[in-house]
């Protein structure tokens, strides 16, 4: 059976990720897209193939279309997936889920309600990597973590937006919201979540407009860096860094300290996963580079999306994991605000 996808939101993700992985699907067609800026759309249906719908409700209530991917900018997420869900569309919606613990919680309600697939984009999870690092920690090859380190940086969405100026969405509260904590910080607390098996209890941070400037030559209107403390359920401390101004290559590390050694992760151009035992072994795994801005590798995101449409397995991502990462970035945002540390309860969200 072919899938008939529609992709709402027509900019770098989409041309990059989401377009070329459907295309290359035999069970996937792209049907219809939809963006805004008609000429983004037009571009994406020539290259990628697919009809040009004239608003995102259309697509949504296509009944043609089975599956929907919302690559939307942030603060459209709540809307758009909610109704395609509510229209019995399945959705592969972009991080972060929402701006708001609210609109997120109506994202989640309306699959609950709706029974249909819903995924969040958190594509480190299906970095082969992460993936055998998790392997490799539950084997118990370190033995308990005890602290951490992982980073997030690169040069700043306005070399990567499909607007690559400084007056991308990136950079506005009212559409962004959360800066560069909810671009990409809120895919590195996923990807402890996922490593760890673990939960964050109390988050502490500074951030600050460091470098940024918008259009008019203004520093921008959200965090361009954000350098976080985490205590996790089980104990361990670590910390995380994100950044829009690391003006060099791309930073997307994770160094994790066990009982029994070290794994480092990207931390190392010669292995993309080194571990370096108490015992003074070393081994080192090469199983392929993580996807950076400048290199576009399949990101797994869009097989493993319509699996799961398909009922051959369950999301990678849940929405319950997407306001799990949102409620750790939101509590990061108000520590940094308020110059407190702030507890996530377990039952929050
Ligand atoms: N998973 C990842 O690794 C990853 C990487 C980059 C971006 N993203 C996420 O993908 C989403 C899109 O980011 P991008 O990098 O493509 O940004 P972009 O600036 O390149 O493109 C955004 C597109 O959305 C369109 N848009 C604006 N308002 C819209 C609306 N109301 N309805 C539909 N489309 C609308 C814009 O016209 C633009 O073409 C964001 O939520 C971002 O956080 C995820």
């Amino acid at each position: 059976m072919t899938i008939k996808v529609g992709i709402i939101g027509c900019g770098s993700i989409a041309t990059h990720r989401h377009a070329p992985e459907y295309a290359n699907h035999p069970q996937a067609e792209i049907y219809c897209v939809y963006d805004p800026n008609p000429d983004r759309a037009k571009k994406l249906a020539e290259r990628f193939g697919g009809q040009v719908a004239a608003s995102w409700e259309e697509i949504v209530n296509h009944p043609e279309i089975d599956a929907i991917s919302d690559c939307s900018t942030n603060e459209m997420h709540h809307l758009i997936t909610t109704s395609a869900l509510q229209a019995g569309k399945h959705v592969l919606c972009e991080k972060p889920i929402a701006t708001t613990l609210e609109g997120a919680r109506q994202i989640v309600e309306a699959a609950e309600q709706s029974g249909k697939v819903l995924m969040i984009d958190h594509n480190q999870r299906l970095v082969a990597a992460h993936q055998m690092a998790r392997q490799l920690l539950q084997s118990g090859e370190l033995g308990k973590v005890l602290t951490f380190q992982t980073s997030f940086g690169h040069k700043g969405p306005e070399y990567w937006s499909v607007n690559a100026s400084k007056s991308t969405w990136f950079f506005k509260k009212d559409r962004s919201t959360l800066g560069v904590a909810g671009d990409l910080g809120i895919h590195k607390v996923d990807l402890l979540r996922f490593l760890l098996d673990d939960e964050v209890a109390e988050v502490s941070a500074f951030a600050g407009v460091l470098d940024k400037k918008d259009e008019q030559g203004e520093p921008i209107q959200v965090h361009d860096n954000m350098v976080c403390l985490l205590k996790l359920v089980s104990g361990a401390i670590g910390t995380a860094s994100f950044s829009w101004t690391y003006y060099g290559d791309e930073d997307n590390s994770t160094i994790l300290y066990g009982e029994r050694g070290i794994m480092k992760i990207f931390a190392n151009p010669d292995a993309d996963i080194e571990v370096v035992k108490s015992t003074g072994e070393r081994m080192v795994y090469k199983v392929g580079a993580i996807q950076t801005n400048d290199n576009q590798t399949s990101s797994g995101v869009i097989d493993a999306f319509l699996e799961a449409v398909q009922g051959q397995r369950a999301p990678v991502v849940t929405g319950e994991d997407g306001v799990r990462a949102l409620l750790i970035i939101q509590a990061a945002v108000e520590s940094a605000k308020t110059g407190k540390s702030v507890a996530i309860l377990p039952n929050h969200g």
